[in-house]
């Protein structure tokens, strides 16, 4: 076969001075079989090209707004689909969970190499470079996309840091992660094969195959997939790569503490980046490594892919005006009526109907105005709060982490950790009512570690010893918070408004500065009723009852020793580290203790 490989091509690839890179294109080429390659550099014109072509060939539309565009995946494509997603390994590894799918390396390549023989056949294949964590710095992380999708490379012109001159620095060596993505047949401009969706993660070779789709986290290479290859590489090199924000917090004029945070998917990681009067530095992927006693944290993205649904000017005012000021933004999976586009909870008055992720829309049609994940694209420097320091090599000083999940009858608002080992207990038990950010069946409550469970690539017990061991060495130890958006009351109605967060993140600001006492609970140190009533009357100008104090903060002892019986269920399959199992009895005993003493099920925190 003559290689497509020539002519100004092969010319950019090779000034990158790297074989290995030119064997994998070639690789790509021999099994994809495409019409014509090529290669995008970080050059201006190169990137317009991406952009220009996915309007012609219709994988992108313009939209009234300047810089906007639109795009839909199939209605079958409209989350992360996880059964199709896998592990490739030579041999069976005991991942300690049920949730992770691995299968034989050789059979899966097999598999894959016969669904992917010819897929680019008379279409452009796109080779793209990019870099995970900011550029020239020691968190940056190289990273070659194949697709025949310019969707996915203009999304990731928005969303990574430009890499091709990242790659010169690599000095021809094989360390940086491979991508190779096709969307497949597509009908009216979306994927066709739905059922020969796969998305296999080679771990030995640093290498992803994904086909037949084009939902970006099935997609987007440089999002969930090289981030679960992000966990490995952290494993094998002590550092963490982590599902977390990361944003500056900015309690008092002058002041700004850095504090990153895992959620799992939909449930509000994004808007607590994007609280008012906060600055944000990223909003779903955190390396964070130690340095001279202290961690530094960078932001592995540069731009958002978050969740449209209920983003409204009253409930995340700084996201609205971002989605809908001109500039560079991709909606996807939304409605479209007359240049404009229309989405789920957006707070105005919707058309009666449009074109829609399902086909053309009308108010009686069965499917909702747009997908429960639907989503925009945007980058982050554009926006007004975005951080000085988002894009620095340095990183950000770590001053503490947040965990959180979709619990809404255990879990209190806002509660600090005993200390670095206890915050590791607290992100290792996150539960977490499923969303519509995955294929499959929502609101399933589901043990999700440090919110990474879909991207967990080590053992269980690994990735923990590797939390707990993090601390060592530290003279700046962050501080780690649990977090609660989701908590109903007896009546079963949410006991916060969705701006309440930032009471929780101001008063946990507050205790890294030394200003607010707390109450020490079997679960943490909650705080004062007085604290939260000034900061609810401060920050949101609302007046904060002692009700709504006791139905938040009341330790509700019965549902935790529930939950903790849970998660000895769940973490009976592995062994876990031995600080790990002395924190977790001791929680266990706390809360026996608190039970046996007061006889209730739930405690007020004055008792404590
Ligand atoms: C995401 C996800 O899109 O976690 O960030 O699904
Ligand atoms: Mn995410």
């Amino acid at each position: 076969m003559v290689s497509k490989l020539s002519g100004e091509a092969l010319e950019k690839l090779q000034a990158l001075n790297n074989q290995h890179v030119i064997d994998f294109v070639e690789k790509a080429i021999a099994l994809c079989k495409p019409e014509k390659v090529t290669v995008i550099t970080d050059a201006k014109e190169d990137i317009d090209y991406v952009r220009n072509l996915s309007l012609a060939n219709g994988e992108e539309h313009k939209l009234a707004a300047e810089g906007h565009t639109y795009h839909f995946d199939s209605k079958d494509d409209q989350g992360r689909d996880k059964k199709h997603t896998a592990y490739l390994v030579s041999n069976p590894v005991d991942w300690g969970m049920d949730d992770v799918n691995s299968i034989d390396k050789s059979a899966g390549i097999t598999e894959i190499n016969k669904i992917m023989d010819g897929i680019m056949k008379g279409k452009e294949m796109l080779v793209a470079f990019f870099c995970l964590g900011p550029t020239n710095s020691k968190f940056s992380l190289p990273a070659l996309q194949i697709t025949d999708s310019s969707y996915v490379v203009h999304s990731e012109t928005i969303l990574y840091r430009a890499g091709y001159e990242q790659f010169k620095s690599l000095n021809g060596s094989d360390e940086f992660f491979r991508l190779i993505h096709s969307a497949g047949e597509l009908e009216n401009g979306v994927t066709k094969n739905i059922a020969d969706r796969r998305i296999y993660i080679d771990l030995e070779d640093n290498t992803v195959y994904t086909c037949n789709n084009q939902y970006a986290g099935n997609s987007v290479g440089l999002k969930k997939l090289c981030f679960r290859l992000s966990i490995q590489k952290a494993h094998k090199e002590g550092w963490l790569a982590e599902h977390m924000f990361l944003m500056g917090v900015h309690g008092k004029p002058g002041r700004v503490s850095y504090f990153s945070g895992a959620f799992p998917s939909a449930c509000g990681k994004t808007s607590t980046a994007m609280i008012p009067g906060q600055t944000i530095v990223g909003d779903d992927i955190a390396f964070l490594k130690k340095d001279n006693g202290k961690v530094k944290a960078v932001n592995v993205e540069q731009g958002i892919f978050g969740i449209i649904k209920d983003v409204n000017g009253k409930d995340d005012p700084v996201i609205y005006k971002s989605i809908t000021t001109p500039r560079e933004v991709i909606f996807s999976n939304v409605l479209i009526s007359e240049g404009k586009p229309y989405w789920l909870g957006m707070g105005v008055e919707t058309p009666d109907s449009g074109m829609g992720y399902a086909g053309p829309w009308t108010k009686d049609s069965d499917v909702k105005i747009s997908h429960p994940n639907a989503r925009f694209t945007l980058r982050i420097n554009e926006l007004e709060n975005a951080d000085p320091k988002a894009n620095d090599p340095e990183g950000v000083d770590l001053d503490a982490i947040v965990y959180g999940g979709r619990d809404s009858d255990t879990t209190v608002p806002v509660a600090e950790s005993l200390s670095w080992e206890h915050g590791v207990l607290i992100g290792a038990t996150i539960e977490s009512e499923t969303t519509t950010a995955t294929l499959g069946k929502e609101g399933v409550r589901t043990h999700d570690p440090m919110a990474t469970l879909d991207f967990i690539s080590v053992p269980l017990t690994k990735y923990l010893t590797d939390h707990i061991a993090f601390a060592e060495g530290l003279t700046n130890i962050p501080k780690v918070y649990a977090t609660n958006y989701f908590l109903k009351n007896a009546e079963g109605e949410f006991c916060n408004s969705k701006l309440d967060k930032k009471v929780w993140i101001l008063w946990a600001d507050g205790r890294i500065h030394g200003e607010y006492e707390a109450i020490k609970t079997p679960i943490g140190f909650i705080p004062k009723f007085e604290d939260v009533k000034k900061l609810f009357k401060d920050n949101l100008n609302y007046d904060y009852t002692e009700k709504e104090y006791l139905d938040q903060f009341s330790l509700r002892v019965d549902a935790y020793l529930a939950k903790m019986e849970r998660m000895e269920k769940a973490f009976s399959k592995i062994q876990v580290p031995e600080k790990f199992q002395a924190e977790f009895d001791a929680q266990v005993s706390r809360l026996k203790e608190a039970k046996a003493k007061y006889n209730k099920s739930v405690i007020s925190p004055y008792e404590f």
